[in-house]
């Protein structure tokens, strides 16, 4: 049976771009596979963060886990600072990673563009994230679009500490789903769409209101042709709006277009407002059940221990590929 590994980051709740793009194609996972999902808590910490927004957050994400499908009984759902083995391999990491390769990240430079206090966590942090991959033998990591590059520096650093040391990381694949990649920005559809936008009409979060989705929607920025097609280059907002309607309901781009020929931008609008509304309203339901649960401290005690057990064996092989510590005897 195949490892999948994949981790969200607790920075505010999450958008419809971080459920169509990772979280739907992780409960889609599995049923067949050895599942682990990470609220990456470590990772959020990269840019500051009020302390009890940041717990706040990371108690949502986990709810929002469960909402969305993650079981259990089949997956493990765990908070990364809760099993510390990621901090360490993390290190150990960085002490392989080369500055000009981590300069090279286009996450990085966005984030630190035109700022002048950038935590140094911002800059090594994909190391953690090869560490996070790497401590559970991976062979899949479902992300959206914007993570590929992160992916291809896990799979050079894992080659690289193969070679240099011992031949005991699995080089991890990335997984992208075909439709729904890179969702993007409901205001200004060349950017991605993100749940730090300042423009909070831009975003559609998972825990929006029926009726907030219905006008952000409406007010979604298209073009004056009129015409339902898409054609990412010349109507990026009119095509985010049908990759959004596919996503959600599962019709192909191509039937949407026919089916909309001939009609204007209202009516389709309110038609992916409800297709949205449709997919977003029982995971919604459900999140509200679980937030105050105990059933939740529960699940993720038992996620922290299970990810332990597994993540501290490959922290051990890796320390001691590396001349770490004492070798036991
Ligand atoms: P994060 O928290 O920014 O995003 C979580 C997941 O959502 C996807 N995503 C999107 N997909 C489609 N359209 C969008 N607009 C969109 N915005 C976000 C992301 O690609 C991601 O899959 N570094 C990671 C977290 C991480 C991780 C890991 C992921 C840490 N360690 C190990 C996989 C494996 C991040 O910041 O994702």
């Amino acid at each position: 049976m195949k490892t999948i590994f994949s981790g969200i980051q607790p920075s505010g709740t999450l958008t419809l771009g971080n459920y169509l793009g990772a979280l739907r194609q992780f409960t889609e996972l599995q049923d067949d596979h050895e599942c682990y999902f990470c609220i990456v808590d470590e990772h959020a910490i990269t840019v500051p963060q009020d302390r009890l927004e940041l717990r706040k957050n990371i108690r949502s994400l986990a709810a929002l886990y469960l909402a969305s499908g993650i079981d259990p009984e089949k997956s493990t759902l765990f908070i990364q600072s809760e099993v510390p083995a990621h901090a360490q391999l993390g290190w150990m990491m960085q002490s392989i990673s080369y500055i000009g390769e981590l300069e090279r990240m286009t996450q990085f430079k966005d984030k630190s563009e035109g700022k002048s206090a950038v935590s140094a966590a911002l800059f090594t942090y994909p190391a953690l994230m090869a560490a996070d991959i790497l401590l559970y033998n991976t062979d899949i990591v479902p992300v959206g679009d914007d993570q590929k590059q992160h992916l291809e520096l896990t799979r050079d650093l894992a080659q690289r500490f193969n070679n240099r040391y011992n031949d005991i990381f699995t080089i991890p694949e990335v997984r992208i789903p075909k439709v729904g990649a890179r969702i993007m920005s409901l205001k200004d559809p060349l950017k991605k769409m993100s749940k730090s936008d300042e423009n909070k009409k831009g975003f559609i979060s998972m825990l929006d209101e029926p009726k907030q989705i219905i006008k952000k929607i409406k007010s979604a920025v298209t073009d004056s042709e009129g015409i339902i097609k898409y054609d990412k280059e010349n109507k990026p907002g009119v095509s985010n709006l049908l990759t959004i309607y596919s996503s959600c309901t599962g019709e192909s781009i191509e039937s949407l277009e026919k089916k909309y020929e001939g009609k204007g931008y209202g009516d389709f609008k309110q038609d992916v407002a409800e297709a949205v509304v449709n997919l977003l309203e029982p995971i919604q339901n459900r999140y509200y059940e679980l937030i105050e649960s105990k059933e939740l401290d529960t699940i993720l005690d038992e996620g922290a221990e299970k990810a332990s057990f597994k993540a501290n064996k490959m922290l051990q092989k890796a320390k001691k590929a590396m001349g770490l510590g004492r070798v036991k005897k």
